[in-house]
């Protein structure tokens, strides 16, 4: 018997360079201490230390519904460390990443939003046995009709122990032409679906090999019966099984990502059917991680729903990520902190992120431009370093594409002190844009509608003021 996954195809990947491409991990060594700099992480070894536990905690697949919370000051790398988890995290684990705001639509209600959100990252892994043939192809004879529509044939198929012939439809015969099999091949048939799979060339004709190419593999010959029962193992999610089952969607609605709310009775039906495959050991549950970042974003009504879906027996780990501090809770006339109600911060064990220093900024930004493929002189980045320190990581690493822009217009290959120099003073950073503004106040458009549209004077431009 032997055990295949089956995985999606490898999608291409996004040639784009996005804000966290560079980040492949966590940076953990075998025993989840983190290295000062590794998979594109740098510093914040407290935290990072604190997700490899969070890590080992989902990989181990037993804890479900706990609330993890990072807390800290922007661009402290609070998304990149759920990043760096989720790309730690195996392929079979689902972690899904949803934007507090993304909440507030108007197609889906704001509790089931949340509740598609939760039963995304949890998975099941179902196993199905399928029947296969498999075996050394010995003739394949094709009968075509006079009028050429309608084929018929025999496919001859051996193991070392056996030799049997099968009828072959129209199906299978396009299927055979298509994956252009031939006699001293080895294939195996999925019945139930009739998919074809050329697993390579049998060892006996290795004779043949200069008519063959080089990238040809070669095996022995199937031993035993022709026909053997196989396991297939799907990963799903919840969510998925929820689609394919409520009737008034259908599965094409997994495509268009356009599924509408679900009723509840269908999610119930799913449950228990999903606990007896359990029970039966058909499927497997795999918890996996909802990331909600920029949690403060939520309001009272789902913060207390979490409260409930954190305590369902099908729940995944949530990972919340905010950078506010005391602040009003959304939807009360209160203050919390992080903006989170009591209870709910209760419930969460907090990782928290502090700034960086000149250093970690320094290779941070060095990791950056190079994830850009930017060359930066030894100058520029300690330039930037600076900039950093003094206005924003983020601003500066914005500045590395802008420079290397500029670079690039006075033909030159790398980036420079005066190319940095340029685009700092053609791009403001968030305070000198707050200063620019504070001094020309007065030609802006206030909160009133007032503004001076000449040198001579206010215009007031609510009249009913
Ligand atoms: N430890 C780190 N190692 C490597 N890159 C980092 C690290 N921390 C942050 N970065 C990078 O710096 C940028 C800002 O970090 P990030 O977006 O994670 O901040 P944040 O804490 O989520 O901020 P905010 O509160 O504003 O959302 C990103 O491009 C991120 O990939
Ligand atoms: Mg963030």
């Amino acid at each position: 018997m032997s055990i295949s996954t089956v995985k999606e195809s490898d999608a291409p990947a996004l040639s784009l360079i996005a804000a966290h491409s560079h980040i492949s991990g966590l940076g953990l060594d075998e025993n989840l201490q983190p290295r000062e700099v590794a998979q594109g992480m740098v510093g914040q070894l407290n935290a990072r230390k604190a997700a490899g536990i969070i890590l080992k905690m989902v990989q181990q697949g037993s804890i479900a519904g706990r609330a993890v919370l990072i807390a800290g000051p922007p661009s402290t790398g609070k998304t990149a460390l759920a990043m760096g988890l989720s790309n730690s995290l195996g392929k079979d684990v689902p972690f899904t990443v949803l934007s507090a705001s993304e909440i507030y639509s108007l197609e889906l209600s704001k509790t089931e939003a949340l509740i598609q959100a939760f039963r995304k990252s949890i998975g099941v892994r179902i196993k199905e046995e399928t029947e296969i043939i498999e075996g050394e192809v010995v003739e394949i004879q094709i009968d075509r009709s006079l009028t050429g529509g309608h084929k018929q044939g025999k496919l001859t198929i051996k193991t070392t122990d056996m030799e049997t012939i099968y009828e072959l439809g129209n199906k299978m015969i396009d299927s055979l032409s298509k994956e252009k099999v031939i006699a001293g091949d080895i294939i195996s048939i999925d019945k139930a679906s009739g998919k074809i799979t050329r697993l390579g060339r049998s060892y006996t004709r290795a004779r043949d090999y200069d008519a063959m190419g080089p990238d040809v593999k070669f095996i022995q010959c199937p031993e035993g019966e022709l026909q053997k029962k196989s396991d297939v193992v799907h990963t799903v999610s919840l969510h998925d099984i929820d689609v394919i089952n409520s009737r008034s969607q259908g599965f094409l609605a997994l495509f268009s990502g356009d599924t509408g709310e679900i009723r509840q009775e269908v999610r119930d039906q799913i449950n228990i059917k999903v606990a007896e495959w359990k029970e039966e050991g058909k499927a497997e549950i795999i918890p996996g991680v909802l990331f909600i970042d920029e949690i403060h974003m939520l309001d009272i009504e789902c913060f207390s729903f979490l409260n409930k879906a954190l305590e369902d027996d099908f729940s995944p780990i949530v990972m919340m990520a905010t950078n506010r501090g005391i602040s009003q809770t959304r939807g009360t006339n209160y203050k919390t902190p992080h903006g989170l109600p009591a209870d709910l911060l209760d419930r969460s064990i907090i990782i928290s992120t502090s700034n960086y220093n000149a250093n970690e900024m320094k290779t941070i930004l060095g990791i950056r431009a190079k994830e850009e493929e930017v060359e930066l002189s030894n100058d520029s980045l300690a330039l930037l370093t600076k900039i950093a320190e003094e206005t924003s990581l983020r601003y500066a690493a914005n500045l590395i594409s802008v420079s290397n822009q500029i670079a690039i217009k006075r033909r030159a290959t790398t980036v420079e002190i005066q190319d940095i120099k340029k685009s700092y003073t053609l791009f403001l950073d968030a305070r000198r844009s707050v200063q620019f503004l504070e001094q020309f106040s007065d030609q802006y458009i206030d909160d009133k509608g007032s503004v001076a549209l000449s040198r001579s004077g206010v215009v007031p431009m609510d009249t009913s003021a």
